[in-house]
């Protein structure tokens, strides 16, 4: 344990007491086309705007810029497990496959500032559209494919793409995920149409085309290559949106997190060099996918910005096929660092304790495990320790971050490791913990977790087209501050420990997930009168949602029937991904005095936690029908 060799302390007050100087020193990472002269700007947007005179492009910086350098580099290396299948593609090769098919997106009229709607699995392509969306200062969107129809809906309507580009399927361990049904029932669904869909083709399961609409990536895309028809990258205020992630929310509705192109720059190059300790043409792995905000920021950006090798793995930690799979790619590829989210160590700990598959890989090459998406427990972290050998760091950040609020910055030295922890904030994030009337507690003591404002580069300048619900969300509670609604607390050496929201939010699998959202489509059936959906403790997942139901008098039908309809319901309208299984009815539920439903007590009774009668409560029997009814669940 290296402290006394950590640079961390003098880079984090640096950026405290001179943020101006620090962020530009960072933002020399980066090939401008016009360099900012200034980093922060307090007068412009909702709580002021970093490079507000620098002039950009993204995909230059991910691509182009490392063709002179490392062209015959591979950038991406692709392993599919599921599709048995296996590519590597080079610097060159990428920018030149980028700067056709962003001839082709041009050649639908789509220009700088025009949204493009991604849905596409594991595959590289993705990486393709979304870099040839910013090399057309065009503004993605991706959807991940586990959302079913209605979610992708909600997001064509919110981001109102011209274009969008799709595969014709995904592939899971135990079935094909055909995506052109749900992307055309979703244009169906939406009251803003597209003009049209770029489709790429995989054998697994092809897709009927719209004849007018749908153009055909493989055509069009390998015509522009053949004639080397390719489209320049566009410069692009380093204000100007990238792109816009949808996350949830408190309600149905999802969350359109903008992410800028100079702050989103500086922020992952400065965060792949100094936190994940990579450096060019190293292979730095994150095993998620692009549909999330890790796979945004460290399966496409940051790895390509860097000059490093990034891995596109179509596959799971287990079953694909067997709990060897993370080591077996970690030897191929000589990976340096990996990061993924606790609930992949957990499925391979369950499968294979005592780790026998590690013994037959060579993992000389492998420095590092990096976890995120959840609290990361520490006996998932100790198990890590013990068969791997290297520093398994956890690092918290949320979808509104793009990179990470605290962590343990290997590449300044590292810090020593706490488990439960995910160390210290990282450059430019002055984390608190306060109360509920936003003073600050003492060590030790619990509190929401909040970042004075700014918040550094690379993190939501704002919410798409919804400057009111940012302020709304994010700043209004606690005045100055962005609240990142983890509640939990700081120890006597300053470690942060993240215990769980303080929202409607859970967290399943290492997806965020709304149960709010979930309720909405549960009260949708028509059998249900009222309903409360809660995230329950899972060894494998973290969390898993559970809903109860009340059914409206005079309902016959058997409460199995309505049980099966309920989580099918939530399966179709949210998608497989919501991980929807248990649906319980029951004849009350627990309310305080004002009508508002115990969610909290019910939570800690189906976790075995202790817990005690609310004070407010209308009708204290109610606790015991709902202990009776998680009984006959076989949930407690
Ligand atoms: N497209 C379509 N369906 C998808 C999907 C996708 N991209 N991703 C997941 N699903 C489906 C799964 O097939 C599953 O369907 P099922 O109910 O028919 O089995 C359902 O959504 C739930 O998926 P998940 O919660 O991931 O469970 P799982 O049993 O398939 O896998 C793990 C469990 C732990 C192996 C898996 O969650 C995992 O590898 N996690 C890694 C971490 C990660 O990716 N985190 C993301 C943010 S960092
Ligand atoms: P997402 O926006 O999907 O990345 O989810 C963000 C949320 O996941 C955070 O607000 C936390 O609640 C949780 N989370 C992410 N990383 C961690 C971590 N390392 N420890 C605890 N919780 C985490």
């Amino acid at each position: 344990m290296a402290v006394q060799a950590s640079r961390y302390a003098q880079t984090y007050a640096l950026a405290k007491t001179d943020p101006e100087q620090f962020w530009l020193e960072a933002a020399k990472g980066i090939d401008w086309v016009s360099a900012p002269t200034r980093a922060f700007d307090a007068a412009q947007g909702v709580y002021g705007r970093w490079f507000p005179d620098a002039v950009v492009n993204t995909c230059y910086n991910a691509l182009d810029r490392h063709v002179e350098t490392r062209g015959d580099q591979v950038a991406v290396i692709y392993d599919s497990p599921v599709a048995q299948s296996k590519r590597q593609l080079t610097y060159r090769e990428m920018r030149d496959h980028v700067a056709s098919l962003a001839a082709v997106i041009q050649d639908q009229g789509i220009e700088k500032g025009d949204r493009v709607l991604i849905y596409m699995p594991m595959i590289p392509e993705s990486l393709m559209a979304m870099l040839a969306c910013a090399r057309l200062g065009a503004i993605h969107s991706v959807v991940f494919g586990g959302f079913a129809s209605k979610e992708l809906a909600t997001r064509i309507e919110d981001a109102q793409p011209k274009l969008i580009i799709a595969a014709s399927c995904g592939i899971e361990p135990n079935r094909i995920v055909a995506y052109k049904p749900l992307l055309d029932e979703a244009i169906s669904l939406s009251a803003y149409k597209p003009d049209h869909v770029i489709m790429f083709q995989r054998p697994q399961a092809e897709a009927g085309m719209v004849a007018g609409r749908d153009i055909d990536w493989s055509e069009t895309v390998g015509a522009a290559l053949k004639a080397g028809k390719r489209a320049d990258c566009v410069p692009v205020k380093a204000t100007d949106p990238l792109y816009v992630l949808y996350t949830s929310g408190t309600t149905g509705k999802p969350k359109g997190v903008v992410r800028d192109n100079g702050g989103h720059l500086v922020a992952l190059s400065w965060s792949v060099a100094n936190l994940y300790n990579i450096q060019p043409g190293e292979v730095f792995w994150t095993a998620s996918d692009v549909g999330w905000v890790v796979g945004h920021s460290y399966i496409v950006y940051g790895p390509l910005i860097a000059g490093a090798t990034t891995v596109v793995y179509e596959g799971k930690p287990v079953g694909t096929p067997n709990p060897g799979a993370f080591w077996r790619m970690i030897s191929e590829y000589k990976v340096k660092a990996l990061f993924t989210a606790p609930t992949a160590f957990r499925a391979i700990k369950k499968e294979d304790p005592n780790a026998d598959y590690l013994k037959k890989y060579d993992m000389s090459h492998f420095c590092a495990l990096f976890l995120a998406g959840e609290r990361a427990d520490p006996d998932t972290v100790g198990w890590a320790e013990d068969i791997l050998k290297v520093p398994v760091i956890d690092h918290w950040w949320q979808t509104e971050t793009g990179w990470a609020i605290a962590g343990n910055p290997l590449g300044l030295g590292q810090l020593p490791v706490k488990h439960g922890s995910p160390t210290v904030p990282m450059p430019g994030y002055n984390v608190e913990i306060v109360d509920e009337s936003g003073h600050p507690v003492p060590a030790g003591k619990m509190g929401s977790i909040v970042i004075k404002l700014p918040l550094p580069p690379g993190c939501l300048p704002t919410l798409w087209h919804a400057d009111d619900r940012f302020r709304e969300g994010y700043l209004e509670t606690f005045p100055g501050y962005y609240n990142t609604s983890d509640a939990g607390f700081v120890d006597e050496d300053g470690y942060l420990f993240i215990m769980g929201r303080t929202d409607d939010i859970i967290n399943v699998a290492g997806h965020r997930l709304s149960t709010g959202g979930m309720e909405e489509v549960l009260s949708s059936h028509p059998d249900v009168a009222e309903c409360a959906v809660i995230g329950i403790k899972d060894s494998l997942k973290g969390e898993q949602p559970c809903g109860f139901v009340v059914l409206k008098a005079g309902v016959t039908r058997s409460h199995a029937d309505i049980e099966k309809d309920i989580v099918k319901l939530v399966r179709d309208k949210i998608g497989p991904v919501a991980a929807f299984k248990i649906a319980i009815t029951v004849n009350r539920l627990p309310k305080t005095r004002s009508g508002k439903i115990l969610r909290g007590t019910m939570k800690k009774i189906a976790d075995h936690d202790p817990w005690t009668m609310p004070a407010t409560i209308d009708d204290p029997a109610v606790l015991d029908e709902i202990t009776t009814a998680l009984k006959d669940k076989g949930i407690v």
